[in-house]
């Protein structure tokens, strides 16, 4: 793994890092000796991963759902620390369902998890935000340029990120802060092998990939390091897409 030693010391928010991408990404952070705090429902593994680390690892649990939760995490770090330098927007859920299954209110909570506590972590970070140098990464999928079937509020969510993202840059720019939507493709995690991904879907995966590698956790995880770090100071407002060459294949 890269070493950038601007992450040293430096203040991130994780949000969804008890699992998955989340959870590579609080072990790559810790891994630069900066100070990550991260959020999540899943309190058993939040709290278990938090304890495994130690130093300089805070864990919360929090309903991104409710912006309450929400501003009352953000506003200790910011109290606490006085400063926040990079924020990092993974949670999400991805459910599979028809059209024709969907309720609103499954729409609607959809995008309350997924875009609204992205809106709403951005806005309360912002204001710990002081530059003169900050990043903020969003989550998007490969999804959003695939278009799969029965996953259509997701990717709604998903493309909203990616248009938050691009104003935000515009808006928060001239302060020295960067905003960058990052797109994985499909990626190994703990979930998608128990609920999605059985050898053949492996095949196909790596038939549409460029390279027929399956992406691991730790690979996003390098990407979101580099955005997070001066490295990458040049890049904002963009789409990074880490599939492996899928979309446009
Ligand atoms: N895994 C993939 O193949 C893949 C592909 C494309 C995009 N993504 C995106 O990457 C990000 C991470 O995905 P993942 O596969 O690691 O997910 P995951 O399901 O493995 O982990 C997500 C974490 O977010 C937490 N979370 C969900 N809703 C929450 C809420 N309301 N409040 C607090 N925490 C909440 C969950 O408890 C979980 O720990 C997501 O934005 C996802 O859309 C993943």
């Amino acid at each position: 793994m890269a070493l950038y030693s601007d992450l040293r010391g430096s203040i991130i928010l994780v949000t969804g890092g008890a699992n998955g991408i989340g959870e590579a990404m609080v072990r790559a952070f810790h891994s630069q000796d900066a100070e990550v705090y991260f959020c999540d429902l899943d309190k058993d593994k939040g709290a278990r991963l938090s304890v495994e680390l130690g130093e300089g690892v805070f864990f919360r649990k929090v309903d991104l759902t409710k912006e309450r939760e929400i501003c009352h995490w953000i506003e200790g770090i910011g109290r606490n620390r006085e400063r926040i330098d990079c924020v990092v927007n993974n949670a999400a859920r991805d459910p599979r369902i028809p059209i024709e299954s969907m309720d609103s209110k499954q729409w609607d909570n959809l995008f309350q998890s997924n875009l609204k506590a992205c809106f709403l972590t951005c806005r309360e970070s912002l204001k710990w935000m002081k530059g003169p140098h900050g990043s903020i990464i969003n989550f998007s999928s490969i999804t959003f340029h695939i278009g799969p079937s029965d996953m259509s509020a997701y990717v709604a969510t998903k493309g909203g990120v990616i248009g938050f993202t691009r104003a935000l840059a515009r808006e928060v720019g001239p302060r020295g802060i960067r905003v960058n939507t990052l797109s994985p493709g499909w990626v190994m995690t703990e979930r998608q092998l128990k609920e999605f991904v059985n050898s053949s879907v492996k095949r196909q995966i790596k038939k549409d990939q460029c390279v027929p590698k399956l992406i691991q956790t730790e690979e996003i995880a390098e990407v979101a390091l580099f955005l997070a770090a001066e490295a990458s100071r040049a890049i904002t407002g963009q789409e990074i897409l880490a599939d492996r060459g899928w979309a446009y294949s």
